[in-house]
């Protein structure tokens, strides 16, 4: 068992770039995956969340081309891609593979948002694992939209980091066809080391942001995030698609708005989600309400260093997406199970569901016990083993002249 290493990728897109064009790299862009620690299917109710940027992250590597056309290529992968389009304009939904809307998609929604975004040449490289859950997609689009910040000399700052929060976001929207909620791009950008970051979408789409410290290593305690290996797609809700899956939850929690007559599920009063009939909408509105009370309470509780009570609401979130929002899945409840029965102060799924990862809180002494743990359940029941990563806060996305 090994922990999987946040290793630079930075050199190797450089270098790939450089031996695709010929041409010195003009800049180096880096975006990181993402971790939720608290607050899952919230952020599209109007609720809060506290994610924590990872230190594994995706690297994109341009230079500006001077006939308008876009050639990107992924290093990560065991089949190299590549995508080529004749322009900026042709960087719109409509793009397959779905890779292809990930690596530009953000190109065309800055463009649409007003900044000049030239032709370029491009190549990205990542740590994040696709298909984990940990935002491999926010990661990719916003390096790539960094990277274009970064040729026209802008730095990821103020009124641009926001641009480019708001750009990834509706790539992923509306080139994609993933109905996301903002969560993952907002971190990708917003991350910093030592900190989790709360988000507050109570004002829609533009969430409030706070920094809240994270003192793991400090107080002897480290993040253990599990990849079980189960991958899950949240791309399944296309503007035809019959919903399943996240974009279903999401048509569930609108209709239990609806019910309650409430604009978002956030608003929505506990005694009123008891008193709708038994049944999809109360379940799904008492998974939201009850989370987005969690996220309040896991803040206090990491101010006071209460783990008892920070354990208590991680498997008590676990609960509620199992049973309630009906997300989790057996290799997760697993990991889950297996972590806590090892020691672990509290774990979790985290992510949008359907596979991808867990999120534990541990003594930093005992990560190595609790992580052979998952592994032996895993071995137990069959499984492929899982992956782990050992998540320490990290800054989100920026760019440097190369
Ligand atoms: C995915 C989405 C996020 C969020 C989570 C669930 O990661 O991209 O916007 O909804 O699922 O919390």
């Amino acid at each position: 068992m090994g922990f999987l290493a946040a290793l630079d990728r930075g050199p190797t897109a450089r270098a790939a770039l450089e031996a695709m064009t010929g041409a010195p790299a003009q800049v180096l862009a880096r975006a990181p995956g993402r971790v939720n620690l608290i607050g899952e299917h919230t952020d599209y109710n109007g609720g809060a969340v506290l994610p924590v940027a990872l230190p594994h992250a995706t690297w994109a590597a341009a230079s500006e081309r001077r006939d308008g056309r876009v050639r990107v290529r992924s290093l990560q992968s065991d089949t190299d891609r590549a995508v080529e389009l004749p322009s900026v304009a042709a960087c719109g939904p409509g793009l397959s593979p779905t890779w292809a809307g990930y690596a530009v998609g953000v190109l065309w929604t800055l463009a649409r948002a007003g900044v000049p975004v030239p032709g370029l040449d491009l190549v990205v490289d990542s740590t994040v694992p696709l298909g984990a859950g940990l935002s491999s997609s926010a990661a990719l689009e916003c390096a790539v939209g960094a990277a274009v910040l970064g040729v026209l000399g802008r730095p990821v700052a103020g009124a641009d980091a926001d641009l480019l929060v708001t750009a990834a976001v509706a790539a992923e929207q509306e080139v994609v066809g993933a109905p996301t909620g903002g969560m993952d791009q907002a971190v990708a950008v917003h991350g910093r080391a030592g900190h989790a970051v709360h988000l507050d979408f109570a004002t829609g789409a533009a969430a409030a942001r706070r920094l809240v410290p994270l003192p793991l290593h400090e107080r002897g305690l480290a993040l253990l995030v599990t990849d079980t290996g189960v991958a899950h797609a949240l791309a399944d809700g296309g503007p035809d698609a019959e919903p399943v899956g996240y974009a279903a939850r999401r048509a569930d929690c609108e209709e239990a708005a609806r019910l309650l007559g409430v604009p978002t599920l956030r608003e929505a009063a506990p005694d009123a989600v008891a008193a709708l009939p038994e049944g999809r909408p109360r379940r799904r509105a008492r998974h939201v309400v009850s989370e987005t009370a969690r996220v309040a309470a896991f803040v206090t509780a990491l101010e006071r260093d209460d783990r008892r009570e920070l354990g208590r609401l991680l498997a008590d979130s676990h609960a509620s997406l199992r049973d309630d929002m009906e997300v989790s899945c057996p290799e997760l409840d697993l990991a889950v199970a297996a972590a806590t029965g090892a020691g672990a102060l509290g774990a979790r799924m985290t992510g949008g569901g359907f596979g991808g990862s867990t999120v534990a809180l541990v003594e930093e002494r005992s990560l190595g016990q609790v992580a052979a743990a998952v592994d032996e359940a895993f071995e137990r029941e069959g499984l492929a083993a899982p992956r782990h990563l050992v998540v320490e806060a990290s800054d989100g996305a920026s760019w440097s002249p190369v």
